[in-house]
């Protein structure tokens, strides 16, 4: 052992954490030699997998040349190259302003400031107000842990939050307003008009929302025709719609972003995680020219920006991520192999404490409860999706297990994401070690 003294502070002290030695594909090892699936990509971040080397030489090229400058003193290539790589992949070329950070959080952030500055640019000072939904994640930092709605996350910090708006999600498997499917009349779009309504329109700067719930549900897919109310409710009261992709975007949904999935246009597209890959901490938004040029003819800067943004080593691995994926035509594979992984983790309904599996693309959610008919959740102290992660992670795979999406406290799941180029026996191998490690808890549970 090189470093025998440990003055790491680890998000989860007590936990014994194996040391990381090195990762190849959809495979990472430890120091031990052990080898483990990463299948939920971190934390749903590896797209394009580990080791790829075309990524290496692009990060020592331009490292090489320069990693680092300020944004307020230079543009780059790479910089440019990324923005105009993202720009080809939106569903409309409106989108086409591009304005990077160092990861999801600080990119909600970045979209939210945005859409007030918007309004305040163009004289209609009174919309502050961000609509976002219970049930979701938009990040740890202050201002995106307020918007966000998991009540775990939220539970200490609830004095430096500030408080604004939420509406119930869109999950039908736990229907907030009782429904059947055959009975829903979307009541929880119809939720935000209401929201509008009442708060005063003149007041609301925008709404986020994840397209897909990632970490606080477990891959909580909306109903058809969701967003395309949601839009519609936004422009009929001219409320900025931003799209929370940080875990859905670049194809984790088998789409570029997965409201192309629905055919809806946001105003603002946050995005992280998957724009690297993992290779390096880089988010951004990407917004409306409307809005840009509201700036331009306003103020004439967005007020908001951090000493990394838009950093030539960053952007110029984003880029050569993106370049990598277009070449490989990862996001079909995505797609493709989406109908694989469904098809595969529906086995998982043969277990009693399986109560819900949700897969759009390579993403998916397994939810866990204590009796299926009712789908009565665990009791939160026998911590049941933890204890499954344990099972797996013994037996060589890695899942992303989260809490409380039931009703904020209750509630248990895994979130799966493989990187893109898994394979078909690679999934079997996956879902054959998912299986056992359930059937090891369920054993002891139920
Ligand atoms: C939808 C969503 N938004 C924002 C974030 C925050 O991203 P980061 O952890 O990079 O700050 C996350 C992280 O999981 C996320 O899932």
């Amino acid at each position: 052992m090189q470093w025998p003294n440990d003055y790491v502070f680890y998000r989860v002290p007590k936990r014994h954490y194996p040391v990381v030695d090195r990762g190849e594909g959809i495979y990472i090892w430890d120091d031990t030699g052990k080898r483990y699936i990463d299948g939920s990509g971190g934390a749903a971040v590896v797209t394009i997998g580990h080791g790829v080397g075309e990524i290496m030489e692009a990060m020592v090229r331009q490292a090489r040349r320069i990693a680092y400058t300020h944004g307020t003193h230079f543009t780059s290539e790479a910089a440019k190259e990324c923005a105009e790589r993202l720009c080809r992949l939106v569903p409309d070329q409106r989108l086409n302003r591009v304005y990077f950070l160092s990861g999801g959080s600080e990119a909600v952030e970045a979209a939210v400031k945005v859409a007030r500055q918007y309004w305040e640019e163009i004289g209609e000072r009174d919309r502050y107000k961000i609509i976002s939904r219970w049930g979701s994640f938009h990040g740890n930092t202050a201002g995106a842990l307020a918007l966000g709605g998991n009540t775990g996350k939220r539970r200490f910090y609830h004095p430096i939050l500030m408080h604004t708006p939420h509406i119930m999600p869109c999950y039908c498997y736990r229907c907030p307003f009782k429904k059947k499917p055959e009975l829903c009349d979307l009541e929880c779009a119809d939720q935000l008009e209401r929201t509008i309504k009442y708060e005063g329109p003149e007041t609301i700067a925008a709404f986020i929302a994840e397209p897909v719930v990632g970490a606080t549900a477990g891959a909580v897919i909306p109903r058809d025709g969701y967003w395309e109310r949601i839009r519609e409710i936004c422009d009929f009261y001219n409320v900025l719609l931003i799209a929370d992709e940080v875990m859905t975007g670049i194809g984790r949904c088998g789409e570029n972003f997965c409201v192309d999935r629905w055919g809806v246009v946001p105003d603002i597209i946050v995005l992280a995680k998957g724009l690297s890959s993992g290779y390096t901490p880089l988010g951004a938004i990407i917004v409306k020219d409307f809005i840009y040029h509201a700036i331009i003819s306003g103020s004439g800067s967005f007020l908001h920006g951090h000493t990394y943004g838009q950093n030539p080593l960053s952007t110029a691995i984003g880029a050569a991520v993106l370049k990598y994926i277009e070449k490989h035509s990862l996001i079909e594979r995505a797609r493709e192999m989406g109908k694989v992984f469904a098809e595969r983790l529906n086995e998982l309904n043969e277990f009693d404490m399986v109560g819900d599996v949700r897969c759009i693309g390579l993403f998916a959610g397994v939810e866990f409860v204590a009796n299926k008919k009712t789908k009565k959740t665990f009791n939160p102290a026998l911590k049941v999706a933890h204890q499954v992660f344990d099972e797996a992670f013994k037996r060589g795979l890695i899942t992303y297990p989260g809490t409380g999406g039931a009703d904020g406290i209750r509630g248990d799941h895994l979130l799966l994401a493989p990187p893109y180029i898994i394979t078909e026996e690679q999934i079997d191998e996956m879902v054959g070690i998912l299986k056992d490690a359930i059937a090891a808890v369920e054993n002891a549970v139920m």
